[in-house]
This record gives C-alpha cells, sequence and structure tokens, in this order.
C-alpha cells in the first residue's frame, strides 16, 4: 500500500478529490495532509476526512526557504511518504527538497503545460484568445512547472468567460484528472493520462 503525503496551501479542493479517491482496491493512501499555512481551510477538511494534518507557517521564515522546508519536512518524513502530491500548495520548493523526493512528487498545474508556467494562468488563456484550457498533472523537478507530464485534462474557453469562470471549469476537471493520475502513478504507470 502506497503512503500519500498531499502538501495543500489554502481550500485543499484536490486535497480532498484525492483523500476520497484512495478507498478499496486503490493501491494507495493518504497518510498527512501538510500545509505551509496553519490557517488554511483545507487543514479542517482533511481533519474531517479522518487524515492526519501538519502545518509550518513559512512567513516567519522570511526569504529563509531552507529554513521553512526543514521545518516541514519534520512531520512529513515522519509520515514516511512514498508518493508526495502538491494539491493548491503555493510555495516554490528548493532544489534540494526537490531532489529528495525526486520520481515521486507530483503537482497539479491550471494550464495545458508547457503553456503558462507560474501564475495567472486563466487570464493568460483568455487574454491569448485560446479556445481551450485545462490543467496538467506532472512530476515535479527543479524547474518550476516543467516536469515530465503525467497527465492532462482540456477545457473549453466559452465566449464571454471571465478568469473565475474559467477557473470554475478548470477545477473541476483537476478534480476528475488528479485522482485518476494518482491512481496510475501508484500502480507504477507513468504513461501519459489524457482526458477530454
Ligand atoms: C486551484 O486554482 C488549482 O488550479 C491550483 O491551486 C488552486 C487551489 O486548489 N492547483 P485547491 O482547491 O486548494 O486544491
Amino acid at each position: 500500500m502506497k503512503r500519500v503525503a498531499i502538501l495543500i496551501s489554502g481550500g485543499g479542493s484536490n486535497m480532498v478529490a484525492l483523500v476520497r479517491s484512495m478507498t478499496g482496491d486503490h493501491p494507495a493512501r493518504p497518510v498527512l495532509v501538510a500545509s505551509n499555512d496553519p490557517a488554511a481551510s483545507g487543514l479542517t477538511r482533511a481533519r474531517d476526512l479522518g487524515v492526519a494534518t501538519a502545518a509550518v507557517d513559512h512567513r516567519p521564515y522570511g526569504a529563509d526557504r531552507e529554513g521553512f522546508e526543514a521545518a516541514l519536512l519534520d512531520p512529513i518524513l515522519a509520515a514516511r511518504p512514498d508518493i508526495l502530491c502538491l494539491a493548491g500548495f503555493m510555495r516554490v520548493l528548493t532544489p534540494d527538497f526537490v531532489k529528495r523526493f525526486e520520481g515521486r512528487m507530483l503537482n497539479i498545474h491550471p494550464s495545458l503545460l508547457p503553456k503558462y508556467p507560474g501564475l495567472h494562468t486563466h487570464r493568460r488563456a483568455i487574454e491569448a484568445g485560446d479556445t481551450e484550457a485545462g490543467c496538467t498533472v506532472h512530476e515535479v523537478t527543479a524547474e518550476l512547472d516543467a516536469g515530465p507530464i503525467l497527465g492532462q485534462a482540456r477545457v473549453p474557453v466559452e465566449p464571454g468567460d471571465s478568469e473565475d469562470t474559467l477557473a470554475a471549469r478548470v477545477l473541476v476537471a483537476e478534480h476528475r484528472l488528479y485522482p485518476a493520475v494518482l491512481r496510475r502513478f501508484a500502480e507504477g504507470d507513468r504513461r501519459p493520462l489524457l482526458l477530454g
């Protein structure tokens, strides 16, 4: 049984979808939900789902990324995860942290990578006049939003879409894609999954 730790920064809707998927004959189970924000509402949702939680406030560390990550590593390593899932986790991780989990750390990004790495992906898609958008699950490497792609889901951009209406449509796709990719990944299957 693979042990999965999930890192969040906010509401954790992707975390909830992942936790809810890991039941029955699924080869993985959630062992920890950790956040860089002790007030993240996703922590309460994780506890309601019976998953252990941990939080390390990144703000007191300021620019000391290494110090923050050392503190965050304590509860993560104590949970002995086989797989790390970043899900709405909004901190850039140092290469040292990434190296420790390379090949077994996933992230979901709200664009069809390699288009629109970084922030404000929906606004950029709308401003570019794209007719489709979506989300990508990829392995996390030292380069931001650039690791091997494990899955993508496409959604239409509708005329009159705002950043919020597009984000909401993509989020629904995220909640389908991430659990499907995690299951395959936990079974050792790294073939990219492409959802319409
Ligand atoms: C969402 O915009 C999602 O695209 C990105 O992080 C944001 C919050 O996700 N991955 P969540 O609801 O905290 O999972």
